[in-house]
C-alpha cells in the first residue's frame, strides 16, 4: 500500500490513490478513545506518553487512515508554560486569567525543553508502531490570542478585535510572542519525529482580509517560514475562512478549506502551487452512508484527478458521529480514487 501517499500529496507529487485522514479523529466517536481515556483531563492524557501514543493510534486502526495527527491540543504549549489553561469537557480552553493588558506579557515566556519532558517518549511510541506520516501541530498565533483574551471558547472574538484595534504596540507584542511559542513547539514535535505540521487557524476567518493580513498575517507567516525550515510540509487550515485563501496560499504548502467554499473556487484563488485539503462537511457524516457517498463522491469528482488533494472533513469529527461512516468513507475514497477506470469518470 502506497504509505506515503500523503506527503506525495502534500508536495504535489502523484499519487496512486487519494490520500484521507480526519481532524479530530482521535477521540469522542471512539469507543475504545473512552476506555482508554477513563477519567483522566485531556491535559493529563496529553502528558502520559503510553496514553497519548494509544489514543495517536486506536483511529489508525479503526479507520486505515493515510495519516496520524499527534494526540495533544492546541493550548498545550500555554499550558505547558504555566499560563493557567484548563481545558473543561464540553465547553473547550478555559483560561484562568485572561490576557487583559501589559501586566499579562510577562506571563508569556518562552518554551523549553523541560516544559514538555513527555513530548520525546510520546512520538517515539507512536513512530514504532506507525507506517503512515505521523502529523504534529500547533494553533495560528491569532486562535491562540483568540483564546487567551477571550478566556474561554467564543465564536465572534470582540474582546480579541477591540484590544487588536486599540493597542496596536501589545497587540503585536503579545503576537510575536505567541510566533516564537507556536514556533518552538513544532521545533520540539520535528525533533522529536514528526513528518509535517498542521497549523490550526481555527478563528483567523473572523477578520476580513485587510484586518487580517495588517494583525494576523505577519506573525503566522513567521511561525510558517519557520515550518519551511525545518524541512516538512505545512498544512494551514481555516475555518469559514474562502476570503483569506490567497493570503494562506502565500504561506503554506497545503491548504485546509471548509465546506463553506467549492473546491474548484479554492482552487482558483490558491492557484497551481498549493495543495488543498478537504472538504466534506463533519455533519453529513451524521447522515445514513448514502448520504456520505453522495457527498464524498461530489469532492471526489471535483479533486480526485488534481495532484496535490488529500480528502478530510472541513473541520473535526463531530463526537456524535458513528464511527462505521467513517470507516467506509476511507475505503471508499480509496477504491474510487485507485482504479484508473473510474478515474477517467472524474477526469
Ligand atoms: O485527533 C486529533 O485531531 C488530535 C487531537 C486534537 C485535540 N485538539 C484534542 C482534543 C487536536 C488536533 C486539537 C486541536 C484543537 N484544539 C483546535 C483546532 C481544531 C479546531 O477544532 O478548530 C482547537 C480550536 C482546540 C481547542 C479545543 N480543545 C477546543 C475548542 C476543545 C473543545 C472541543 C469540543 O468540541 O468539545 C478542546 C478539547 C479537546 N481537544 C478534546 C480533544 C480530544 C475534547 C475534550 C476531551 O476529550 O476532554
Amino acid at each position: 500500500m502506497p504509505a506515503d501517499s500523503f506527503l506525495r500529496a502534500c508536495r504535489l507529487e502523484p499519487v496512486e490513490r487519494v490520500p484521507i485522514w480526519f481532524m479530530r479523529q482521535a477521540g469522542r466517536s471512539l469507543p475504545e478513545y473512552h476506555a482508554t481515556r477513563g477519567e483522566s483531563t485531556l491535559l493529563d492524557a496529553v502528558a502520559h506518553p503510553e496514553m497519548a501514543a494509544e489514543l495517536t493510534l486506536q483511529p489508525v486502526r479503526r479507520y486505515g487512515v493515510d495519516a496520524a495527527i499527534l494526540f495533544s491540543d492546541i493550548m498545550v504549549p500555554l499550558w505547558a508554560i504555566g499560563f493557567g489553561v484548563d481545558i473543561v469537557p464540553g465547553v473547550g480552553p478555559v483560561v484562568e486569567r485572561a490576557f487583559r493588558s501589559r501586566a499579562d506579557l510577562k506571563r508569556l515566556r518562552g518554551l523549553e525543553p523541560d516544559d514538555i519532558p513527555f513530548l520525546e517518549e510520546t512520538v517515539q511510541g507512536i513512530k514504532s508502531e506507525l507506517d503512515i506520516p505521523l502529523i504534529g501541530f500547533g494553533g495560528a498565533p491569532f486562535t491562540l490570542a483568540g483564546y487567551l483574551i477571550e478566556g474561554r471558547p467564543s465564536t465572534r472574538l470582540h474582546m480579541t478585535k477591540k484590544l487588536m484595534l486599540t493597542c496596536e504596540a501589545l497587540w503585536f507584542n503579545l503576537m510575536d510572542r505567541l510566533a516564537s511559542l507556536v514556533i518552538a513547539s513544532l521545533e520540539a514535535q520535528v525533533s522529536a519525529g514528526v513528518d509535517a505540521l498542521q497549523i490550526f487557524d481555527s478563528w483567523g476567518g473572523v477578520l476580513g482580509p485587510d484586518h487580517y493580513r495588517r494583525y494576523a498575517f505577519p506573525a503566522h507567516r513567521r511561525v510558517l517560514e519557520a515550518v519551511r525550515a525545518m524541512g516538512v510540509p505545512s498544512i494551514l487550515f481555516g475555518l469559514g475562512a474562502g476570503h483569506l485563501l490567497e493570503q494562506f496560499a502565500e504561506m503554506a504548502d497545503v491548504v485546509g478549506i471548509d465546506w463553506r467554499i467549492p473546491l474548484e473556487e479554492a482552487r482558483r484563488k490558491l492557484g497551481p502551487g498549493v495543495a488543498v485539503q478537504g472538504n466534506l462537511d463533519p455533519s453529513v457524516c451524521l447522515a445514513p452512508w448514502e448520504t456520505v457517498e453522495h457527498c464524498a463522491r461530489a469532492i471526489i469528482r471535483q479533486n480526485a484527478a488534481r495532484r496535490g488533494f488529500i480528502f478530510n472533513l472541513g473541520h473535526g469529527v463531530l463526537p456524535e458521529t458513528d464511527p462505521a461512516n467513517l470507516e467506509r468513507l476511507v475505503e471508499f475514497v480509496h477504491r474510487e480514487t485507485e482504479n484508473p477506470d473510474r478515474m477517467e469518470d472524474v477526469r
